[in-house]
């Protein structure tokens, strides 16, 4: 029997000061941590606020929105990404920031697999990447620039083929 062909995907994020980011990507940030006073997180108490910049200019914000049936609650990047897609359809998103004052690790600060599906999917519609900014409290800030970097080997809409 043959040996199985390796496939690799690399990853690379970049950790900044929030001092020393670009202007953009700073103001950003400040309108996703503004927003995380805005959460509604009882259950999990982990407060996430999101905002994103459209190619218009405009910045749309989210929040985390939980609800006593947990798997009803949604993410603050999807209520963000969803809300900007019902109010702009078809316009793009050039970046989107993420906060949260929660105890989590910078490490562990990250999209969920299901943000990252959906971040993955407006990406490929924008043909255009999305600059991710996401900060836990005062730590390192973890800037991508693309969504491939979290998710490589993603499964996209042709992957539907002609069960579409
Ligand atoms: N949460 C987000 O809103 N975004 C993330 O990137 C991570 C997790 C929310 C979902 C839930 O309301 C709470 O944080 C705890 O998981």
């Amino acid at each position: 029997m043959s040996a199985p062909r390796k496939i690799q995907a690399t990853c690379a994020l970049e950790l900044w000061d929030r001092e020393a980011l670009p202007e953009p990507d700073r103001e950003l940030l400040n309108a996703a941590h503004e927003a995380v006073t805005r959460a509604y997180a009882p259950y999990s108490g982990f407060r996430v606020g999101a905002a994103l910049r459209l190619e218009n200019g405009v910045i749309i914000t989210g929040t985390n929105q939980e609800n006593a049936a947990y798997p009803s609650g949604m993410c603050a990047e999807r209520v963000a990404l969803f809300h900007a897609g019902s109010l702009y359809p078809g316009m793009a998103v050039e970046a989107l920031a993420v906060a949260s004052d929660g105890q989590a690790q910078w490490e562990s600060f990250s999209p969920c697999g299901g943000c990252r599906q959906v971040i993955h999917e407006s990406q490929q519609r924008q043909s255009a990447p999305i600059r991710l900014i996401l900060q836990c409290r005062d730590q390192p800030v973890t800037v991508a620039d693309g969504i491939d970097q979290y998710l490589p080997f993603s499964f996209k809409a042709d992957g539907l083929g002609s069960s579409r």
